[in-house]
C-alpha cells in the first residue's frame, strides 16, 4: 500500500494475473515479438513500483525463447520511470508474494540500485536469460524528455502503469501523453489499467489509436492503443548533437586494449557484434590502465550538475560490472573499503562543504569530523573529511584482464597484439587500417587509444591532452598496515594490498616520458607528509618496484569524448560554418571515438562505453540526453556555434583560452 496515493501497488490476490492480462496479453507482446524483425525491443513503463510488470514480462520473455528459438529478438529492454523508488528491504518484502518469480525476483534484489540518485540506473541481467533494465528515478515528467531517442522512434511497447488516474492525477497528463508519443516507435503498443475519458482522449490527441477493451476480472474497461502519428522533425539541438549506430550484421575493430577498449569490447559482444580488438602492446593494461590499485569515486561538483551525475552513475556502473564478473566466476582485486576525501586547506574545505551541503543520499557521501575520520581510516587524520562509504579501490590492471576475458567467452573476439595502428582511410564498405605491415578492412572502427589518437591526422586537433602521472608502491609498515579506507587529498594513499601501498600521482602536462622519476616519487610523498604531518608517515620506503608512470589523455570539461570522430577539415570549413543549423556537424563516417578519461577512467571508462555500445546499437542509452550532450566529441564546436563565437580555433588556441 503506497499511503501518499492511497493507492495499492498490486492487487495481492491476483497482481500478477493482472499484470500479465493488462500488460502482456493486451499489449500482444507475443504475436508481436513473433513479427519482430530486428534484434532489440523497448518497453516502456510509468511507475516501476515493486518491478511485478517487469518480472512479469522478463518471465513471458524467457518462455518466447524457449518456444522461438529462432526470433530475431535477441535484446529484450526495460525501461521504467519512477519517483520513489521503493527501498531494497520494501521490494525484497513485496517480491515474496510471487514465488514464482522467484528465480527473476532474486536477480532484481540482487542488483537492484543501493544508491538511489535520480536519473538513470541500468542493470544489465544475463540470468536466466539476458534483458536491459533502465529504471529512472525522478518524475516521468522530468525524465521523458531527457530519455535518448533514436530515428523512427525508440519505444515498441507502452505499459502505462502508476496508480489510478483518480489518486495520482499529477502523473496522468497531456505533457506525459506527449512524451510518449515523442518517444514512441511507428506502431507502438499500449495498455493501460484504466478506462478513464480523459486518458483515452489525451492520447488520441497525440496520435495513438486508443480504444476500450475488457478490463480485468471484475473491471469493465480498460484501454489499449497502437501510434500511428509520424515522428516530429529533427530540433536544431537534437541535430547537433545527433548519434549514429551501425547496420545489422557490420562488425567493429576496437584501437587500443586499455580499460575503454576491452569495456567496450565486452558491451558490444554482450550484443551479438564481431569485434576485432587491436593492441600496439604485446598485452592488455600495459599503459594508463595498468596500475594496482586505483581508486574508484564519483566526481562531485554540485556547480556542474551533469558532471556529477555521469559520475555518480559511471561509479554504480562500476560496482554493477565487478558484481557481474563475480557471478560468472570471474574475481577482480578489489576492495570497496570506503574513500575519505580529507578538507586538508581552506579550498577543498570549501569544496567538501559545498560537496556536503548538495544534499546527496548517505550512501553516497557524507561529512565527518576528525575523529570520525581518524576512526574510520584507522589512522590519526588532520582534517575532517567526506566519506564515500561505497567506495574504495581496485586493481586496474587486473580489471581490464577480467574484462578481457569474460569477452573473449563469447567467442565473438579477435584480439591482435603487437598491432600498431599507424593510419586509416574511409572506403566504400568502411575503413581500411593500416596496422605495421598489415592491411585489414572493418565495417566500423572505434579509437580507444587515448592520447596516441593525436597522431593521426584527422584527430590531431582534438582538444586533449597527455598528462603524465607516477604512482609510487610503498612498504607498508606496522602503523600504516592500520589504513583502511583510501584516503585523497592533493594525491591518493590506498590501504595495504600484499604489504604494499599505492601513493599518487604526479601530473605533469604535456610530457610522454615514461621512466621513473626520483623527484616525482618524492614529490608524492611529500604531499601526504604535508598534508597529514603525522608520525605514521614519517618512515615510508618506496617498494622493490618503486612505482609505475604513465600517461593519462585529459579534456578540460573532465568528460571523456564518447561517439562519432568530428570531421574537423570539413567543420572548420566555411561552408559548413554557413550551413550549420541545417545540417548534421560533420563526421567520419563509421569511426568513432571512446577516449579522454583524464584521471577517472578507472572508474568512467565501462559505463562511457556503455553508452556507445548503446549508440552503436540503437539501443536506449542510459544517460539523460542534457548530460549525453556533454560527452559528445562535437560539443566544443557545437556551443561555439550555439553562442554565435568564431569557429575557425585550433587545439592550442582551444588549449590556451
Ligand atoms: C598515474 C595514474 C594514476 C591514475 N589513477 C587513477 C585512479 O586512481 N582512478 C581512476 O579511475 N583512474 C586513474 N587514472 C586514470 C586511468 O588510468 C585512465 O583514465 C584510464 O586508464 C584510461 O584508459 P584508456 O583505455 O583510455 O587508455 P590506456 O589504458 O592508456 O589504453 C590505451 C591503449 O591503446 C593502445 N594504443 C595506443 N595507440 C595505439 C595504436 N596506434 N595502435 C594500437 N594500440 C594503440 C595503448 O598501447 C594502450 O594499451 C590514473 C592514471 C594515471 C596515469
Ligand atoms: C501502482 S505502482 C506501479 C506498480 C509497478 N508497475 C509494479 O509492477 O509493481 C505506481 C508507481 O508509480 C510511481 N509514480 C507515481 N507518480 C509518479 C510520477 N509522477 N513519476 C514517476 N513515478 C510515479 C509510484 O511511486 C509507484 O511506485
Amino acid at each position: 500500500m503506497a499511503t501518499d496515493y492511497d493507492d495499492v501497488y498490486f492487487s495481492v490476490d491476483n497482481g500478477l494475473a493482472e499484470s500479465r492480462y493488462v500488460f502482456i496479453e493486451q499489449n500482444q507482446l507475443t504475436e508481436r515479438w513473433q513479427n519482430h524483425q530486428t534484434a532489440s525491443y523497448v518497453i516502456a513503463e510509468t511507475g516501476f513500483g515493486t518491478g511485478l510488470n517487469f518480472l512479469a514480462a522478463w518471465q513471458h520473455y524467457q518462455q518466447f525463447l524457449e518456444t522461438n528459438p529462432d526470433t530475431a529478438l535477441t535484446r529484450l529492454h526495460f525501461i521504467s520511470f519512477e519517483k520513489h523508488p521503493l527501498s531494497l528491504n520494501d521490494l525484497s518484502q513485496a517480491l515474496k508474494q510471487w514465488p514464482e518469480l522467484k528465480e527473476f525476483g532474486d536477480q532484481l534484489i540482487a542488483f537492484y540500485p543501493q544508491i538511489m540518485t535520480p536519473g538513470c540506473h541500468r542493470i544489465a541481467f544475463h540470468h536466466p536469460v539476458p534483458i536491459t533494465l533502465d529504471i529512472w528515478i525522478g518524475d516521468v515528467h522530468h525524465n521523458l524528455p531527457e530519455v535518448p531517442n533514436i530515428s523512427g522512434g525508440l519505444v515498441n511497447s507502452w505499459f502505462l502503469d502508476g496508480f489510478a488516474p483518480s489518486k495520482n492525477p499529477d502523473m496522468w497528463t497531456q505533457k506525459l501523453f506527449e512524451g510518449m508519443a515523442v518517444l514512441s516507435a511507428e506502431d507502438a503498443s499500449l495498455a493501460t489499467f484504466t478506462a478513464a475519458g480523459f486518458v483515452r482522449r489525451g492520447l488520441i490527441e497525440v496520435g495513438f489509436d486508443t480504444q476500450k477493451a475488457k478490463g480485468f476480472g471484475r473491471k469493465r474497461d480498460m484501454l489499449v492503443g497502437r501510434f500511428k502519428q509520424q515522428t516530429a522533425p529533427q530540433s536544431l539541438n537534437s541535430r547537433l548533437y545527433s548519434r549514429k549506430g551501425i547496420r545489422a550484421g557490420e562488425d567493429i575493430a576496437i584501437i587500443g586494449a586499455g580499460i575503454a577498449g576491452v569495456s567496450l569490447a565486452y558491451a558490444l559482444v554482450k550484443r551479438g557484434i564481431n569485434v576485432s580488438l587491436y593492441e600496439k602492446n604485446s598485452a592488455a593494461a600495459l599503459e594508463a590502465s595498468g596500475n594496482r590499485q586505483g581508486a574508484v569515486y564519483p566526481l562531485l561538483s554540485p556547480n556542474q550538475p551533469h558532471v556529477s551525475e555521469f559520475f555518480q552513475h559511471a561509479f554504480n556502473y562500476h560496482h554493477q560490472v565487478l558484481a557481474q564478473l563475480a557471478q560468472q566466476q570471474l574475481e577482480v582485486e578489489h576492495d570497496y573499503c570506503g574513500l575519505l576525501q580529507l578538507a586538508y586547506n581552506e579550498k577543498s574545505q570549501a569544496k567538501n562543504l559545498n560537496i556536503a551541503q548538495a544534499g546527496y543520499p548517505k550512501n553516497l557521501v557524507y561529512p565527518v569530523d576528525k575523529a570520525t575520520a581518524s576512526e574510520l581510516a584507522g589512522v590519526s587524520l588532520d582534517d575532517e573529511a567526506l566519506f564515500y562509504p561505497h567506495a574504495g579501490w581496485v586493481n586496474a590492471k587486473q580489471c581490464v584482464q577480467t574484462i578481457l576475458k569474460a569477452a573473449e567467452q563469447s567467442g565473438l573476439l579477435s584480439v591482435h597484439y603487437e598491432h600498431e595502428l599507424s593510419e586509416f582511410e574511409l572506403e566504400n564498405k568502411g575503413c581500411r587500417l593500416h596496422l605495421g605491415s598489415q592491411v585489414k578492412q572493418h565495417n566500423n572502427i572505434v579509437f580507444c587509444q587515448s592520447h596516441h589518437l593525436l597522431n593521426l591526422p584527422q584527430a590531431e586537433q582534438l582538444p586533449i591532452t597527455p598528462v603524465r602521472g607516477q604512482v609510487s608502491h610503498i612498504e607498508t609498515t606496522p602503523q600504516l598496515s592500520k589504513l583502511s579506507k583510501v584516503l585523497c587529498y592533493e594525491g591518493y594513499l590506498t590501504p595495504a594490498n600484499q604489504q604494499q601501498h599505492c601513493i599518487g600521482a604526479s601530473y605533469i602536462r604535456n610530457d610522454l616520458s615514461l621512466e621513473l622519476k626520483a623527484n616525482e616519487a618524492k614529490s608524492n610523498l611529500k604531499a601526504i607528509r604535508k598534508c597529514q604531518p603525522q608520525p605514521w608517515n614519517e618512515q615510508l620506503k618506496l617498494a622493490n618496484i618503486p612505482g609505475r608512470a604513465a600517461t593519462r589523455c585529459a579534456v578540460r570539461d573532465h568528460f571523456p569524448l564518447i561517439g562519432q570522430l568530428p570531421n574537423l577539415e570539413q567543420l572548420f570549413s566555411e561552408q559548413y560554418q554557413q550551413q550549420w543549423q541545417e545540417v548534421n556537424p560533420p563526421s567520419y563516417g563509421g569511426v568513432f571515438v571512446a577516449i579522454g578519461f583524464g584521471s577517472r577512467g578507472i572508474c568512467s571508462a565501462p559505463f562511457a562505453t556503455e553508452l556507445l555500445a548503446a549508440q552503436l546499437c540503437n539501443e536506449p542509452i542510459p544517460l539523460k540526453q542534457s548530460t549525453l550532450n556533454c560527452v559528445h566529441p562535437h560539443r566544443f564546436w557545437n556551443r561555439r556555434l550555439v553562442k554565435n563565437r568564431p569557429l575557425a580555433l585550433n587545439y592550442r588556441e582551444f588549449k590556451n583560452r
